[in-house]
């Protein structure tokens, strides 16, 4: 079978001649379009690709229909929102994410970045410490629970909100429950995002809950910037001279906001919450993984598009 790895963001190439040997030693072969600059691109790459090895690469309908011979999409990674599972769906084609495997890079980026903010970013000038501090998790998946694990080695105390609190072990972990997302938010000096883009998510973070925040919260987002409603956002830092925000997702309109905030708003260049070699080598390696043992025995485990 032929694997193709489509990444316009590379993994690390430790992370590559991994994957290589992986798909070598179970009799397939292996095809990398890096750094492309264009769909066409994709198009042509995928056409004859019987497996597809992405990142936040987007699968799209188009890439789908280009794909004659795809059976299985793998995303390395957590969020898979970049796929298409109802073109995967129509055409049968399995597609997987990577739950965990990138999780502990994101999870240092969220402090590192709360640090970041707490400091001024690294300008002169009196900032403050992370000890004792509320951090606030919107959500308590794989990320969430690192994140936990971190702030609570930096001494702060953990607050995390989650629809069903009988799913997960915060008491056990010495995190305390929030009983609404909104009392969650009055209680986050710090609010980190740890949930996905859905169509339930997009825009879901606005005013309402914004305007929650106690003073001086910094709220940072490693997860998507869909989920926050963007505009409400800037009216909010716009009427809260208070509220930072740092992003590892810039949008479309990010250089307007360090116009008007300065360095309470801060994005990294290009996302890289997961790009770590570590990361790149445990999501890259487990996507092949995962294709082998699809093409082996018919294994579906971390099917997404069931
Ligand atoms: C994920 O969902 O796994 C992260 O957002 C990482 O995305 P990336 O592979 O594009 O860095």
């Amino acid at each position: 079978m032929k694997i193709l790895i489509a990444t316009e963001k590379p993994f690390a190439k430790v992370a590559v001649d991994g994957i290589a040997s992986l798909v070598k030693e179970a009799g397939h072969t292996l095809a990398l379009l890096e750094k492309y600059t264009s769909v066409e691109q994709l198009y042509e790459a995928v056409s004859d690709a019987d497996a597809l090895i992405v990142r936040s690469d987007k699968v799209t309908k188009e890439v789908i229909d280009a794909a004659k011979n795809l059976k299985i999409v793998v995303r390395a990674g957590a969020g898979y929102d970049n796929l298409d599972l109802e073109a995967c769906s129509q055409r049968a084609i399995v597609a997987m994410n990577t739950p965990g495997q990138n999780s502990n890079a994101v999870a240092e980026l969220a402090i590192g970045m709360m640090i970041y903010m707490a400091r001024n970013t690294f300008t002169p000038g009196t900032g403050s410490e992370l000890k004792g501090k509320r951090i606030g998790l919107h959500a308590y998946g794989h990320i969430g629970s690192l994140v936990a694990k971190l702030a609570k080695g930096f001494g702060m105390e953990v607050y995390a909100y989650v629809r069903d609190p009988k799913k997960y072990h915060l008491e056990e972990d010495g995190v305390h429950t929030a009983l609404s997302v909104e009392e969650l938010y009055e209680n986050s000096d710090f609010l980190s995002l740890h949930i996905p883009a859905t169509a339930q998510t997009k825009g879901f973070i606005g005013k309402t809950l914004l305007e929650k925040l106690p003073k001086g919260a910094c709220i940072i987002n490693t997860a998507r910037k869909e989920v926050i409603n963007e505009p409400e956002l800037i009216e909010v830092l716009e009427k809260r001279p208070d509220l930072k925000y740092a992003t590892d997702i810039a949008t479309e309109n990010h250089s307007t906001m360090v116009e008007k905030f300065g360095n309470r708003v801060f994005a990294t260049p290009k996302k890289m919450g997961a790009q770590t070699s570590e990361a790149n080598i445990n999501a890259g390696l487990a996507s092949a993984e995962q294709i082998i043992n699809f093409f082996k025995s018919g294994d579906r485990t971390f099917q997404v598009n069931k």
